[in-house]
């Protein structure tokens, strides 16, 4: 049996949602048409909303339907940019990708963008924050930084965040993918102006997600069309879909503490935790293993039946070391021998323990690479 430890990367279907999601695709009708077949995938779409709503504690017009993450994440940055009058982007080196690139992009059509710094513990400082709103506020189109990192599990304290940036009337973005179904994200005492969440690692089908919007927030388009989900989001609505997220986001996660108590005692001893203990969400832990380089690591834990992931982009088969733990002050060496372990609801002890018992030989194979 393969023993599955990258539900971070995406989390295979769960049974409540499958049920769900099959009987509801094979229902005929658009949501928008008038005859009865709509009006049916209407109602299963707005009661996904509604459901949806009351789990992320926002008001049903707040849920935007998108693809997913990616979607979500462009629409809120790209979208808040174009509505607001400054052009400076705040933000970390340390985001998603679907964030960095969404900026960076932006950058080549004339936003200037303030990297926040990063320290060891993967925070920012508040004063940098401070500093650059009460000097440039009134250039600021918006802030982004996302709730839980990805890679590491380390959590932003988005409220601290939102409660200052009010003060200087600046809308903040949140990518909550990660955070999401994993932590407490109440969208209504949040401050954020948007929200961004996906189905795919709760359990629900890749290409489901939603961006929430406040009621206040006016966001542009990325796609015109048919003018549905406020405006914000042209193209027929995908009421299975909908139906799947809302369905997984109602699903409970169980408690992961056990099993990240335990993967901490066994594979510290091993390699080392990218972040202190209490500092991150208990289901995504980052290791570094010195002088072992990532896709080594990755490539004889999968000859050992063992699935994991470093978190980093690897493109065209390249490896490259983790921006994020980059990002936060490691070195290049260190930022290229992580490894991060996340968990799911079909995950075990024995999955652990098995990570555990292989990482010994591994790690020496690794070394010698
Ligand atoms: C933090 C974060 N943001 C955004 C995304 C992109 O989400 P999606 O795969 O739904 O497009 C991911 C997926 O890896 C993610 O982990």
């Amino acid at each position: 049996m393969r023993v599955y430890l990258d539900h971070a990367a995406t989390s295979p279907l769960r049974p409540e949602v499958l049920n769900a999601y099959t009987e509801a695709l094979q229902l005929v009708g658009n949501p928008s048409a008038i005859h009865s077949g709509g009006q049916s995938s209407r109602a299963i779409l707005e009661g996904a909303r509604e459901r949806l709503a009351k789990v992320a504690h926002c008001d049903r017009n707040e849920v935007i339907f998108t693809s997913g993450g990616t979607e979500s994440n462009n629409l809120a940055i790209k979208g808040l940019f174009a509505e607001r009058a400054g052009n400076l982007i705040i933000t970390t080196a340390a985001e998603h990708h679907a964030v960095l690139d969404a900026v960076e992009y932006l950058e080549t059509q004339g936003a200037e963008v303030h990297w926040l710094k990063l320290n060891r513990d993967g925070q920012i400082e508040m004063d940098e924050l401070s500093k650059v709103l009460e000097e440039r506020s009134a250039e600021t189109a918006l802030i982004a930084l996302m709730w839980v990192n990805n890679e590491t599990g380390i959590v932003t304290p988005i409220h601290e965040v939102t409660a200052l940036a009010a003060k200087y009337g600046v809308p903040v973005h949140s990518d909550a993918v990660a955070a999401f179904g994993h932590m407490p994200t109440n969208f209504a005492e949040s401050g954020l102006a948007t929200m961004a969440l996906t189905g795919h690692k709760l359990g629900g089908p890749v290409g489901t997600g939603a961006l929430i919007v406040s009621r206040a927030t006016k966001v542009v388009p990325l796609l015109h069309g048919g003018g549905q989900e406020r405006g914000f989001r042209a193209g027929t609505m995908d009421a299975a879909g909908a139906l799947a997220l809302a369905v997984a986001a109602e699903t409970p996660q169980p408690d992961y503490t056990g099993l990240e108590a335990l993967a901490v005692k066994l594979i510290t001893p091993l390699g080392n935790l990218t972040r202190g203990a209490s500092q991150g969400i208990p289901n995504i832990l980052n290791f570094t293993f010195e002088g072992c380089p990532g896709d080594s690591l990755l490539f004889l834990l999968d000859q050992a039946e063992i699935e994991v992931s470093n978190g980093s982009a690897c493109t065209a088969g390249v490896a490259r070391a983790s921006h994020v733990l980059l990002a936060m002050g490691f070195s290049e060496a260190e930022a290229s021998s992580a490894l991060r372990v996340s968990f799911g609801p079909q995950t075990t002890a024995e999955d652990v323990k098995a990570l555990a018992e292989a990482l010994p030989k591994v790690v020496a194979t690794a070394r010698k690479i």
